[in-house]
């Protein structure tokens, strides 16, 4: 816990320019200043900074904060990390206190499993580097390993003595419950027994995403195959080894910096990757990855390089695994290793420039790879074949990208020379099939994110009008996507024309014609997914959208679903008529949903524009130009709202 005033204290002190300004190049404008935002694509400045107001603003991405949210999002760390970057930077001391026993007692489990777990580490660390029989056997067994020693604090390793229950005892008379340090697991407890788990090991504690240490691994000194060379915590209220990615604390930076993750077998090859520079490296610690790991990996980046040591045999048996990780829409890239090297063997031998170029040259895409793989096996065996064709598309059906499954779908036809069109069809099939068992899930989703729904518009009356629209506009598109509407209008020589449009169609055309671009990144995401399933005939269902790995979408087109069994409050009369079915006017949906959509985009544009009139410095020119933008888009929406037949306002 971080006191408040500490906190207070802090963000007295700190300056945000510059702490920001560490990051990134912010030039003075006026009282504020302003640069390149960090957190989007950007070529010219729309990120502030405002010290008097002691805010971040990025006008072109919303992202906004005061100078710890920025420190968080930027350097991906939790609350009291980010104060307590700031507070180094500031020298500023953050008193926390390590609970006395009495204290101890009042905190819950879970922190007292924790601060067990943290004294041990420290121990193991302490008994590592600063007792005689710890740096003879323990440091010089990491030195035989060629870990440096800057590796060895860096990852905390540490060693655990060989005496029976040295931890335990010291640990005891610190005033550590016994209770905790059973349910650890670092100590044996019988009822006239104490004995220290890891006794006679190294050390490789195992931190979790914020760089507590919550487990530990455990390695004998020597090659004694009669004992077992791993001990690993077992599991507790604090360490679930399903969800542990080991090096995730020491990786992450650099996981969202590459914009990779490569996943590699054990602590040891962990290490020595960090050691030979690839610091974007973490460890499943099992055979295959689980789900939770691939969330916590998705928060950094979607894409995982698998480094693998086996042989082709041998990977084959972590395709399912592989195909975990398709399904949550990241790519996956494999690289196999000469035979008989690990990553850590492989990282001693070599310069780090070769292991860096040996990875990026032998990375391949898991899906051709697979294909490959499998191909070579089915060699003159048509039964295989058409067995290996199935299989291969259970892997690309799994792809929730559309475009990319199409990618996907023309390299395989290549590689195992089957029509394109076949595999579409295939595709297709497995796709709806795949649909049809989540059918039963989605009645109970809608249920609760109705009432979740209502309960956010009574708390937030003030939501943004253009993300409404856009959510509007995309909910008409997938649920009357497949319909047509006719349009009938006056021909110049006076006879009337009638014309047949589909709905998706003539929205996806409308707004591509506009160059439209979403205001917020998850509607851009599931348009572009309609626009590309529309453009190859497999518009993406609505089921698929509610199955998507991606939260944000998933969590969208739920909310959109919601809607879909509700008559939009538009067409609802006040005059006591029976409502028409939206359904049955699509032409006037259409017009409406696309015309309200420019109108509140032009509205926000307009508004951007009032705001830079209030930038200090502006010159003569900039006025005018400023003027003109605002007439044009002043016209635009006077237009929008005649065509709506609305007058001026
Ligand atoms: N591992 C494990 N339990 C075991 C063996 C291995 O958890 N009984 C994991 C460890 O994370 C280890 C990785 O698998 O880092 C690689 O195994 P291995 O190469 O056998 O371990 P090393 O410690 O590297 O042993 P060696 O020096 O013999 O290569
Ligand atoms: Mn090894």
């Amino acid at each position: 816990m971080i006191r408040p005033e500490t906190i207070d204290k802090v963000l007295e002190v700190a300056r945000i320019e510059e702490v920001i300004g560490d990051f990134m190049t912010l030039k003075k404008r006026g009282g504020n200043y302003i640069g390149n935002c960090p957190f989007h694509n950007e070529k010219t400045p729309s990120f502030a900074v405002s010290p008097g107001k002691g805010i971040f603003k990025c006008f072109g991405c919303g992202a906004s904060g005061n100078v710890f949210k920025f420190v968080m999002q930027h350097e991906h760390l939790s609350y009291p990390e980010a104060i307590k970057y700031v507070a180094s930077k500031y020298k500023i001391e953050v008193e926390e206190e390590r609970p006395s026993p009495e204290q101890q007692m009042q905190i819950d489990e879970r922190e007292s499993l924790m601060a067990v777990t943290a004294f041990a580490a420290e121990w193991f660390q302490n008994q590592l580097h600063e007792t005689e029989t710890g740096r003879a056997i323990g440091l010089s067994y990491f030195t035989e390993r060629e870990f440096r020693v800057d590796t060895v604090k860096k990852f905390a390793l540490g060693y655990s003595p060989e005496k029976r229950d040295a931890f335990t005892t010291y640990a005891q008379a610190q005033g550590y419950k016994l209770e905790y340090l059973e349910k650890t697991g670092l100590s044996i407890v019988k009822e006239n027994y104490r004995a220290d788990r890891f006794r006679g090991r190294v050390i490789f504690p195992i931190h979790n995403v914020s760089g507590r240490v919550i487990g530990f691994g455990a390695r004998i000194l020597g090659s004694d195959k009669t004992i077992a060379k791993y001990l690993n915590s077992p599991e507790s209220e604090i360490y679930h080894k399903s969800h542990v990615l080991y090096g995730i604390y020491q990786a992450r930076k650099a996981i969202a910096d590459k914009d990779n993750c490569c996943l590699v077998e054990g602590y040891t090859d962990v290490i020595s990757l960090h050691q030979a520079g690839i610091q974007n490296v973490v460890a499943s610690s099992g055979t295959s990855l689980t789900t939770e790991q691939i969330r916590i990996i998705r928060r950094y980046t979607s894409h995982i390089t698998i480094l693998y040591d086996g042989d082709a045999a041998g990977i084959k048996a972590s395709f399912r695994g592989i195909d975990m990780i398709l399904s949550a829409d990241m790519t996956v890239k494999i690289v196999l290793f000469p035979d008989g090297e690990d990553p850590d063997s492989f990282a001693r031998k070599k310069h780090p420039d070769e292991v860096a170029r040996f990875i990026k040259e032998n990375a391949r895409d898991f899906i051709l790879f697979k294909a490959k793989l499998l191909l070579d096996e089915a060699a003159g065996d048509p039964v295989k074949r058409a067995a290996l064709t199935a299989e291969m598309l259970e892997s690309i059906a799994l792809t929730p990208n559309a475009l990319l499954r199409s990618e996907y779908l023309k390299e395989c036809s290549r590689i195992m020379d089957v029509d394109e069109q076949t595999l579409t069809w295939e595709l297709g099939r497995l796709l709806r099939k795949k649909a049809h068992k989540n059918d039963e899930n989605l009645a109970k989703d809608l249920e609760q994110i109705k009432t979740t729904k209502q309960h956010q518009e009574e708390k937030h009356p003030e939501i943004n009008r253009l993300a409404l629209q856009e959510e509007e506009l995309l909910r008409v598109l997938l649920q009357y996507h497949d319909k047509t509407f006719e349009i009938k209008y006056t021909a110049p020589n006076n006879e009337i024309v009638r014309e047949n449009y589909g709905v998706a169609d003539f929205i996806i055309n409308d707004l591509l014609n506009e160059e439209y671009l979403f205001d917020l990144p998850v509607h851009q995401k599931m348009f572009d997914e309609m626009h590309s399933g529309h453009s190859n005939s497999t518009f993406p269902s609505i089921k698929y959208f509610i199955n998507h790995p991606d939260d944000d979408i998933r969590k969208k087109s739920t909310t959109l679903v919601a809607d879909f069994y509700e008559i939009s409050p538009r067409w609802e009369t006040d005059k006591g008529m029976p409502t028409p079915r939206e359904g049955d006017k699509l032409n006037q949906l259409v017009k409406e949903v696309l015309l309200k959509l420019k109108l509140r985009k032009s509205e926000q544009m307009r508004q951007e524009v009032m705001k830079s009139f209030a930038k200090p410095d502006l010159t003569e020119e900039d006025l005018h130009e400023i003027q003109v933008r605002l007439q044009q888009i002043n016209e635009f929406i006077q237009m929008i709202k005649n065509e709506m037949g609305l007058s001026s306002c």
